[in-house]
Parts: C-alpha cells; sequence; structure tokens
C-alpha cells in the first residue's frame, strides 16, 4: 500500500470557525497585520507553530487524571524521570515549565559577559537568554544549510572548520559549551546527522567541552537519519535516539514539541555541580525541582508523549506529511526550503516575491496575504524575527509549522491550494513597514503598514 494514513482516529472534536475576506481584512488592520495579534477564534487553520498545539493522546489525558499533586516527590515525577532517563541516558532531569525556561536556567550559570556559544542556530528564545547575559550566540550551520535550493540531506550539520575558527577565533575558555539544535529549527527544520554529532564531539573533547542539545524535535531527527544516514537504517529510533544522547553532557527541551504535551520543558544534565546550580537557580522561578513549574499532571502527561513520539508509524507519518505539501508546491512553481523539515514547511518568500526586498519584508507580506485569502496563519521568519534592517542577506521564509495529530489531509489540500492563488495574485502585493517596534524579539508584538 502507498497511502500512509494518519496512525490513529479521532476521538474528540473542535470545530472551525469560519470567517469572510471582509471580516479578515478587518481584522488584519485591527492587528497592524501582525498575525501574532490575531484571536485564534478568527483563524481557521493555525500554522503559527508546532510548540503547545498538539492533540494529546487517549493515554496522556488518562496520565493527567492520575497526575500526583504532591508539592514534592510526586509518584508523577519519578515516572517521568524514569522515562527520560531510559530514554535519554542523562543523570539528572529537572521539569521546567517550557524549553526557555531551561535555557534561561543554563545560560545564567554558564553565560556572562564575553563568553561565547556556538550552535548550528540558535533558537530565537536561546539567542535571547544568552544575548540576556551579556554572551554572544553565534550561528555555524554549512553552508547549504542557508541555500533553499540545496537538497543536502542533513542541511542541519554544524560547519567543523566554522566551529574550530571560533575556537581559535574566541579561545577555549571563553566557550563554556557547544551546543547543537536538533532538528535545525531557524534553518527549516532540518536535521543534523549522527555523523556530524560525533565529529562535534570530538572537537568539544579535544578542547575539553560539554557537548548540549537543544533537544526539542530529537524524534524527528532521529526519523531522518535513520531514513537517510547510511549505516543507520537497521536501527530504530529509539536506538538512534539514545547514540545522540550518549554523545552529549546535557540538554534544554521543550516538551511541546516532541513531548505532544501542550506544556512543559526538561534541562537534562550530567555534571554534579551544574545539576546543584541549576537546582537552586530553578527553585527561585520555577519551583521545587521535583515539578519544576508544572502541574504532576503535566509530568505524567509527559513522560507518556516522550513513549509516544518514539513510534516509528507516527514519525513516518509525520515526515511524509510534510513532504506532500512540498511536492505540491515545488510542482506549482513555488520555492520551499527543500528537502522539507521534520516539523514544517518553509516557503521561499524572497522567491516568491521577487519585487518586494528584504527591507520591505517579503515573508510578512506573504504571511498576511495567506491569512487574508484562507484564514491561514503562518509565521515570518526572516529579516523581521531576526530583527536587522536593509542589510539582512539571510534567507526570508514563511514557516507552516505543522501541529503534532491535529490537522487531516484534506486540510493540507485546503492550505496548498490557498497558497497556489496566493501566488498568482503575486504581482499585486505591497511590500511592508514597520510602524512600531519593541527593544526585544520585535516579531511578537510589532506592527506594520503596507507601502
Ligand atoms: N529551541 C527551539 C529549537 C525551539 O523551536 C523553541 C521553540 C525553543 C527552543 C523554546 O521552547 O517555546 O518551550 O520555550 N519554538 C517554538 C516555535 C516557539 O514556534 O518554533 P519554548
Amino acid at each position: 500500500m502507498k497511502t500512509i494514513i494518519e496512525p490513529f482516529r479521532i476521538k474528540m472534536v473542535e470545530p472551525l470557525k469560519m470567517t469572510t475576506k471582509k471580516e479578515r481584512d478587518v481584522f488584519l488592520e485591527e492587528s497592524g497585520n501582525n498575525l501574532f495579534s490575531i484571536r485564534a477564534e478568527n483563524v481557521l487553520i493555525d500554522l503559527l507553530t508546532d510548540s503547545g498545539t498538539g492533540a494529546m493522546s487517549s493515554e496522556q489525558w488518562a496520565g493527567i487524571m492520575r497526575g500526583d499533586e504532591s508539592y514534592a516527590g510526586a509518584k508523577s515525577f519519578y515516572r517521568l524521570k524514569d522515562t527520560v532517563q531510559s530514554i535519554t541516558g542523562m543523570e539528572y532531569v529537572l521539569p521546567t515549565h517550557q524549553g526557555r525556561a531551561s535555557e534561561r536556567i543554563l545560560f545564567s550559570i554558564i553565560g556572562g559577559e564575553g563568553k561565547v556559544i556556538p550552535n548550528n542556530c540558535h533558537f530565537d528564545t536561546t539567542r535571547a537568554n544568552i544575548e540576556s547575559t551579556k554572551a554572544k550566540a553565534l550561528d555555524l550551520v554549512i553552508d547549504e544549510g542557508y541555500d533553499p535550493k540545496s537538497t543536502f540531506a542533513f542541511k542541519g550539520n554544524m560547519d567543523l572548520n566554522k566551529l574550530e575558527k571560533c575556537f581559535q577565533e574566541y579561545g577555549a575558555e571563553n566557550i563554556p559549551i557547544v551546543m547543537i539544535t536538533i532538528t535545525n529549527n531557524s534553518g527549516g527544520g532540518q536535521p543534523v546527522s549522527l555523523q556530524n554529532i560525533k565529529d562535534v564531539k570530538e572537537i568539544c573533547k579535544k578542547y575539553n567541552k560539554p557537548l548540549f542539545l537543544d533537544a526539542c524535535r530529537f524524534a524527528e531527527n532521529a526519523m531522518f537519519i535513520k531514513q537517510r544516514e547510511k549505516g543507520c537504517e537497521n536501527l530504530t529510533v529509539t536506538e538512534i535516539t539514545r547514540k545522540i544522547f550518549d554523545l552529549s553532557d546535557g540538554a534544554t527541551f521543550s516538551a511541546k514539541k516532541d513531548a505532544i504535551v501542550n506544556i512543559g520543558g526538561l534541562l537534562l544534565l550530567r555534571d554534579d555541580d551544574l545539576y546543584e546550580d541549576a537546582k537552586n537557580n530553578l527553585i527561585l522561578t520555577e519551583g521545587f525541582p521535583t515539578y519544576g513549574g508544572l502541574a504532576g499532571r503535566d509530568l505524567e502527561a509527559m513522560a507518556q508523549g516522550l513513549l509516544e513520539v518514539l513510534d516509528e508509524n507516527y514519525l513516518k507519518y509525520r515526515l511524509r506529511y510534510i513532504e506532500y505539501m512540498g511536492d505540491k508546491l515545488l510542482k506549482a512553481g513555488i520555492q520551499i526550503v527543500q528537502p522539507t523539515g521534520g516539523h514544517a514547511l518553509y516557503i521561499d518568500a524572497k522567491s516568491f516575491y521577487p519585487n518586494i526586498s528584504s527591507e520591505n519584508f517579503p515573508g510578512q507580506v506573504l504571511a498576511c496575504e495567506l491569512y487574508r485569502h484562507a484564514g491561514i496563519r503562518t509565521c515570518e521568519i526572516g529579516s523581521v524575527m531576526f530583527n536587522y534592517a536593509g542589510d539582512y542577506k539571510g534567507m526570508e521564509l514563511v514557516r507552516l509549522a505543522i501541529p503534532r495529530r491535529v490537522y487531516t489531509q484534506s486540510h493540507m489540500d485546503y492550505v496548498i491550494e490557498a497558497i497556489i492563488e496566493v501566488f498568482k495574485n503575486r504581482d499585486y502585493a505591497k511590500g511592508m513597514k514597520i510602524v512600531k517596534e519593541p527593544k526585544a524579539l520585535r516579531h511578537f508584538s510589532c506592527t506594520f503598514d503596507y507601502i
């Protein structure tokens, strides 16, 4: 059988509200053309993020009922800890309310002025948490990672030469850890190969530095390794996952992705001293170390989700679903980031709107047009998000992030149709300028006007 079906059936539904184009014109105007400011009920298909938007399984909901709400030492914490340790082999497991809390705790301990943190690509919250300690966040992904047309299988890989150069230029004494983000969200949801992680680990060993993972989408990355990396085809995703974690000394993790929960995160560590510091820091803002800003029921749901995400039928379906969308768009002449990533499809807005320069935010224009035309909410990842003005040379992407187990194939057929229609009318699109912007993370709240 060629058709890959959703490997689940639907037990509970949530109706979608239909809106007219005229209504959406008004909503856009009221939001200052910023889709983060639109009420979710006025969105038909919400592809803003895959984070915390997944559908939990019946077993996860059962876990919600079983949650032990004891302040200290809850049964739910031990279930989570045992599950995480059996998957990752990490010594210390600290729950946090979400990924960025783990990042804040980690970087407030190891960051600071003069420090440099290399990564393949830092996600925006990771970068912001590093920079808020006055440390420097460096992106060292391979050059293919910046080329939407390159079909290289592991475009998330760290460039080993760039990493070596970074050690030469900044000095090992100023580099507390090396980080790898799996999959590379900012670069198109692209995977990192097991070989690349091994090679980075060798460099870390040479300089005696720990290797940390930003492991949000570890299971999707492991499935890509199984499908694409020579010598890994006969390993299970669980085995590949363990190999990845065995190479690392710690991890920040947003459970809102590959633990398929609506809230939660983890900070995983092996080092005793770092654990003591992190635990004390966590108590200041997150809570006692056996619940870390979450309810006992959240810990149960996270433990269950971590087991479910390793189901290879689920992962195969998930990666194929996004590839299916990508194939249809490429066929219509729309450039996407190739090959398709693990959690999202990225449209190259620069080639979609060749007449709109980075200064006038082609990605933001496309995101607004998709909402206006069809009620689809997406996210700009380009000159708006990365806060660059006229000299921006990076990619201009629009991300269609796919919530886990939420939308069916016919929802996606509708999305594909809408994108193709907007593409046919691309000559009428106008660029934008920013009217008002905050000091940091401007994409969440700035307002735009058409020029
Ligand atoms: N690292 C990566 C690679 C991420 O994609 C995210 C979140 C985080 C860290 C932070 O985790 O949201 O739980 O605090 N990404 C979401 C997204 C927001 O839409 O890509 P968080």
